[in-house]
């Protein structure tokens, strides 16, 4: 469109006046994770007093999620695909509440006949290009569905906004109201990682071959992982998001995609989340490109990569092979996120497989994370028909086609020592023999 330059003038409001088209009872979508349209979510607190009951909907909370604190629930209910430490006492109490989702259905949830319409989304752009087109940035997911399908879409336009290729862009007629305003994007404090993370990672790249195309959650262990790939070749990723950590492997040449079987050449992601040094990185480089989160995380299409290796880590896996990634008891902790979505693709894919990987310990070293059973009230993100290799830093155990005494078997042998005793006593009063 040539007049967009008229296009944007007219859409510009303060932070304050967008926020006024917020209804009461509105179901808003914030962009995801480092994404939020931090300026927007401030104006809305501002403003809070002429609101009742606004619903925030969002997966990885990156914010200070001030919305989600008790003395702002008459103001706000936050429902949450994935909890925080800002959000993890909303979403568990009465202002708030949790909806169970595979990452790549999310998109789904939103759409107009979908089952969870949206009323406003809140995304977060790059400046727009020659054309007025404006990149989603780091935040691509179901950040564009979102505002795909919002009957009003309030934009901030944000110069430090990276411009990442792929299917990231929105036009400026598909925004309602814009807020040009400037301010650094959110960040990813890097993970410490520790002795034990790093005897994790080294068993992880024990089972990733060159040619391989990668998935990497969130956190230490795949931060630990990637320091123990320096010496691979011609590695790919096809991964929900990725960190800083994987820059450094793609300028070293470890990283190069050149073997991947769909979207050669090219890193796949959905979004980001880490430093300056990842966000200037993705800026305008066609080496990485962003999809919605339908696209890169539907099981189908992750199975399209050959020798897809997934990697993701657990609260608690039980000696069926059962795991817990989201919920301490009855609590809920974090979201299924895209785990199950990562170990159902790569479980399909040629050469592939899922990697649950995880200290073998909790509470310093009280508590193990591989148990008989999982605590009461717990939720099974992979099932055990699902669940691949599972990791800790005593070592792998390898459970497709085992049978349950086998699985025990293997799982105590990579518990903690301190725990193994107890667990093989519970596992013998089951089973009677573990031969
Ligand atoms: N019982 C009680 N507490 C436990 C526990 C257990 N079995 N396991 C861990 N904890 C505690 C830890 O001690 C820690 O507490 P602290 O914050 O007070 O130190 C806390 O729970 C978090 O544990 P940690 O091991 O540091 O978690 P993490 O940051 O590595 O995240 C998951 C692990 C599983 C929560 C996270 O990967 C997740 O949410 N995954 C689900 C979604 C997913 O895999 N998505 C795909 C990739 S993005």
């Amino acid at each position: 469109m040539e007049n967009w330059k008229e296009i944007y003038k007219e859409k510009i409001v303060t932070a304050d006046e967008a926020v006024k088209y917020i209804q009461s009872g509105n179901r808003v979508i914030f962009a995801h994770a480092c994404g939020e349209a931090q300026i927007i979510t401030e104006a809305m607190l501002r403003n809070k007093e002429e609101y009742e009951k606004v619903e925030i909907v969002h997966l990885v909370p990156m914010g200070t999620g001030e919305y989600a604190q008790e003395e702002n629930q008459k103001y706000f209910y936050h429902n949450s695909f994935f909890g925080g430490g800002s959000t993890r006492k909303a979403l568990n109490g009465t202002y708030g509440d949790f909806t169970p989702s595979f990452f790549f259905e999310i998109p789904k949830l939103f759409k107009k006949d979908g089952k969870l319409p949206v009323d406003v989304a809140i995304i977060q752009v790059s400046s727009p290009d020659e054309h007025g087109y404006c990149s989603y940035g780091i935040s691509c997911d179901y950040t564009k569905g979102a505002a795909e399908n919002a009957k009003i879409v309030i934009a901030q336009v944000n110069k430090y906004m990276p411009r990442t290729l792929g299917d990231s862009f929105i036009h400026l007629s598909e925004m309602d109201y814009i807020v040009a305003y400037d301010e650094p994007i959110l960040q990813l404090v890097p993970p410490k990682i520790g002795e034990i993370e790093q005897k994790i990672g080294e068993y992880c790249a024990s089972l990733i071959q060159d040619g391989d195309t990668l998935q990497l959650g969130i956190g230490a262990i795949p931060d630990a992982v990637l320091t123990f790939l320096k010496d691979k070749r011609h590695l790919g990723i096809h991964s929900e998001m990725i960190s800083d950590g994987v820059v450094d492997l793609i300028l070293a040449g470890v990283i190069d995609n050149s073997k991947k079987t769909i979207h050669k050449n090219k890193c796949v992601v959905s979004f980001l989340m880490g430093s300056p040094k990842l966000y200037d990185f993705v800026n305008n480089n066609p080496a990485v490109e962003l999809y919605p989160v339908d696209y890169v995380n539907h099981p189908m299409i992750i199975a399209k990569n050959d020798n897809m290796i997934s990697i993701n880590s657990a609260l608690q896996v039980d000696l069926m092979g059962q795991v817990n990634a989201e919920s301490i008891g009855a609590k809920q902790f974090s979201g299924t996120g895209g785990q199950v979505d990562f170990v159902r693709g790569a479980s399909m894919s040629k050469g592939g497989k899922s990697i649950i990987a995880m200290p073998s310990t909790a509470a310093k070293g009280r508590i193990s994370k591989i148990v008989m059973n999982l605590d009461l009230g717990s939720t099974v993100t992979t099932s055990r028909n699902d669940v691949d290799y599972v990791v800790t830093e005593y070592g792998i155990a390898s459970l497709k086609g085992k049978t349950l005494r086998e699985r025990a078997k293997a799982l105590i042998a990579i518990a903690h020592p301190d725990f193994r005793e107890s667990l093989m006593k519970q596992a013998l009063e089951k089973f009677q023999i573990l031969n």
